[in-house]
């Protein structure tokens, strides 16, 4: 039997939700924070972080003031920007590291990107590393290169933790020498590691789709963990607070969760605040990362709807 997708009709999904713009949920078990609310908003910030110690890594994925979201003017995507890396700063440990994903306009100069990048010149960041993660799927027609790229801009402030990444992809580059102690030494016997070290270029990550475990339907921008993943191996040590200011599928909090640190995190929607605690949830019930073609409220629908659960129950192609 083929399931008909479920209706996901997003008023339809607020009263399931357990959080209302301004509250937040505490988790007893790990300690993670989620928070419904505005993070430009400092008091609400200040709320989310409250008795926390400070962060000592930031992973931002904000709206990129492209076609999907609603849309902003360049100089108030820019000041928006700037107002929720304020928030970050604050509760960042002097040694920290903060990471932003961002889209890059090719039809309109590139925009965000540059002029991101110019507002962080002016704050007490430094730049680290500017990596692209390859998409599978790209879009675009014949008559341009097809855009596959995710962009990541990397940034420090003090001396943080950084401890390098390996892939899965092995080291089969022989013959290439260098003079150790007056001894001529071959790269894979000089090598930490058989695995390439993942550099600023990622081609070794799958991009999250309906097939995946870790598919979480109705969330349109979700991050694939391996990347998420990385970045907490590489930036926090065990038991770190990591802030993530924008939530959606919970793809930080999960890592979080999976490698023993503290995810502090929001979403303004309470839909997608309330996604991100059942993403946990059902990790922790089932050990699955996602819901892969499953709804997320399915449960829930089949509950309040029963002319939409005779429907799918009688659904067959
Ligand atoms: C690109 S998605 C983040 C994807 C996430 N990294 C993941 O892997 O699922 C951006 C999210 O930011 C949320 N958002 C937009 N503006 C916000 C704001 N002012 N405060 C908090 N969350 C916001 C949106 O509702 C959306 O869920």
């Amino acid at each position: 039997m083929t399931m008909k997708p479920m209706p996901t009709d997003h008023d339809h999904l607020l009263p399931l939700c357990r959080l209302t713009m301004g509250e937040m949920w505490r988790d007893e078990k790990s300690g993670h924070v989620v928070g419904c609310g505005d993070c430009t908003d400092p008091e609400f910030v200040s709320r989310l972080m409250h008795r926390q110690p400070p962060a000592t890594l930031a992973l931002q994925d904000p709206p990129y003031n492209l076609v999907v979201f609603e849309r902003r003017s360049l100089s108030e995507y820019i000041a928006w920007s700037e107002r929720w890396i304020e928030n970050c700063e604050r509760y960042l440990a002097d040694n920290a590291s903060l990471y932003v994903w961002l889209g890059a306009d090719q039809d309109e100069h590139y925009q965000p990107l540059p002029q991101f990048m110019e507002m962080m010149s002016r704050r007490r960041f430094q730049s680290r590393s500017f990596i692209t993660m390859r998409n599978q799927r790209g879009y675009g027609t014949q008559k341009n290169w097809m855009a596959v790229r995710q962009e990541l801009l990397y940034y420090t402030k003090g001396e943080p933790y950084f401890q390098p990444q390996y892939t899965e992809i092995p080291k089969t580059l022989k013959g290439y020498y260098k003079k150790i102690a007056g001894e001529k030494v071959e790269n894979l016997e000089r090598s930490r590691s058989p695995f390439l070290r993942a550099g600023n270029v990622w081609v070794d990550i799958q991009q999250v789709f309906y097939r995946m475990e870790e598919n979480v339907p109705i969330c349109y921008a979700q991050k694939p963990l391996k990347a998420i993943e990385r970045i907490i191996q590489a930036s926090s040590r065990a038991g770190d607070v990591v802030l993530d200011l924008f939530s959606h599928a919970g793809t930080t909090l999960l890592a979080c969760e999976r490698m023993g640190r503290v995810s502090v995190t929001c979403d303004i929607d309470p839909v997608f605040a309330e996604v991100t605690i059942r993403r946990l949830e059902r990790y922790r019930e089932t050990g699955k990362p996602g819901w892969q073609r499953k709804h997320p409220f399915e449960s829930d629908l089949l509950g309040i709807q029963p002319t939409v659960a005779r429907e799918l129950a009688t659904s067959e192609n």
